[in-house]
C-alpha cells in the first residue's frame, strides 16, 4: 500500500512510519519543511515532502497525495493557539479529505480525540474550543464517500507501549501510550473491515493484532 502520512514527523506520525515500511508500505511524510522534520521522516523510513495544511490548497495537497491508496492524518496545532487549531485540526482536515477524494487515495484514518477528554480536570476556552473542532472534523469526514476510519486516542503518553490496548466504539476514557497508537493506526489502517467506524482506543489488555481482529469481526 501506498500511504500519504499528514504529520509524518509528529508524536504518533514518527512512531507509525517504520511500522508501515515493515510490511512493505511505500510512505510519504508530509511536514512543514524544517530540514530537522524532513529528516524524522527520512529516519523513520519515509520519503518527506513539503507541505502545509493552512497554506496549501485543496488541489495542492491532492496532488502531492495522487499515487496513494490511503491517508493517514495524525496532524494538530498542539496548544499554538485556538485560531491554528481552527486552521489544522478543523479546516485542514476538511482539506485533506477533500484532497484525498480528488487524488483518489480512498482510504483515510483520522487521528482524533475522545469528547469527553480530560473532562475532570481545569477546562480553557482553548481546550473546549480543540474538542469542539475535532469534532466538527469527525462529523465531517462521516459525511464524504472515503473508506474512513477514525480512531480518538485517550490522553498520549510518551513513555514506551505495552502492545496492549483496549478498543471499541465506546470505551471508558483513559491515557494510551503513542506507541500503541501507532500499533493500532497500523493494523487497523490494513484491516479494510474496519471501514467508516469510529473506534476509541486506550491503554487496556487485549493485544493490539486480537483487538483489530475482534472489531473487525464485529
Ligand atoms: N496530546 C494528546 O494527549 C492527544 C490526545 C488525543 C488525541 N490527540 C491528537 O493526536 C494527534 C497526533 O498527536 P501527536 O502527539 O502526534 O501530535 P504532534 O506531535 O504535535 O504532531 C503534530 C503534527 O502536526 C503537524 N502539523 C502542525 N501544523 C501543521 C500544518 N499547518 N500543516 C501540516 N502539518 C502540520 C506537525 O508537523 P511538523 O512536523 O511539520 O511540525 C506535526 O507533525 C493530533 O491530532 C492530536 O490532536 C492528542
Amino acid at each position: 500500500m501506498k500511504v500519504f502520512q499528514i504529520g509524518a514527523a509528529g508524536g504518533v506520525g514518527r512512531r507509525l512510519t517504520p511500522l508501515l515500511t515493515a510490511r512493505g508500505d511505500l510512505v510519504t511524510g508530509m511536514h512543514r519543511g524544517q530540514p530537522a522534520q524532513g529528516e524524522t521522516v527520512r529516519a523513520a523510513g519515509g520519503t518527506p515532502v513539503v507541505g502545509d495544511l493552512i497554506a496549501d490548497s485543496v488541489e495542492d495537497l491532492a496532488g502531492k497525495m495522487r499515487g496513494h491508496d490511503a491517508v493517514v492524518f495524525s496532524a494538530g496545532a498542539h496548544g499554538t493557539g485556538q485560531d491554528k487549531t481552527t486552521l489544522i485540526d478543523g479546516r485542514g482536515l476538511q482539506k485533506a479529505a477533500d484532497a484525498a477524494a480528488l487524488a483518489g487515495a480512498a482510504r483515510f484514518v483520522l487521528v482524533s480525540v475522545f469528547p469527553e477528554a480530560l473532562r475532570d480536570g481545569t477546562r480553557s476556552e482553548g481546550f473546549e474550543h480543540y474538542i469542539k473542532v475535532k469534532k466538527t472534523a469527525d462529523v465531517y469526514l462521516t459525511r464524504t464517500d472515503l473508506d474512513w476510519l477514525i480512531v480518538r486516542p485517550g490522553t498520549l503518553l510518551d513513555t514506551p507501549g505495552t502492545g496492549r490496548v483496549t478498543a471499541g466504539p465506546a470505551v471508558e476514557y483513559g491515557d494510551v501510550h503513542r506507541d500503541d497508537v501507532a500499533a493500532f493506526l497500523d493494523a487497523a489502517l490494513h484491516a479494510p473491515a474496519l471501514s467508516r467506524v469510529i473506534v476509541e482506543l486506550t491503554s487496556g489488555d487485549t493485544p493490539v493484532a486480537d483487538a483489530v481482529t475482534r472489531l473487525a469481526a464485529a
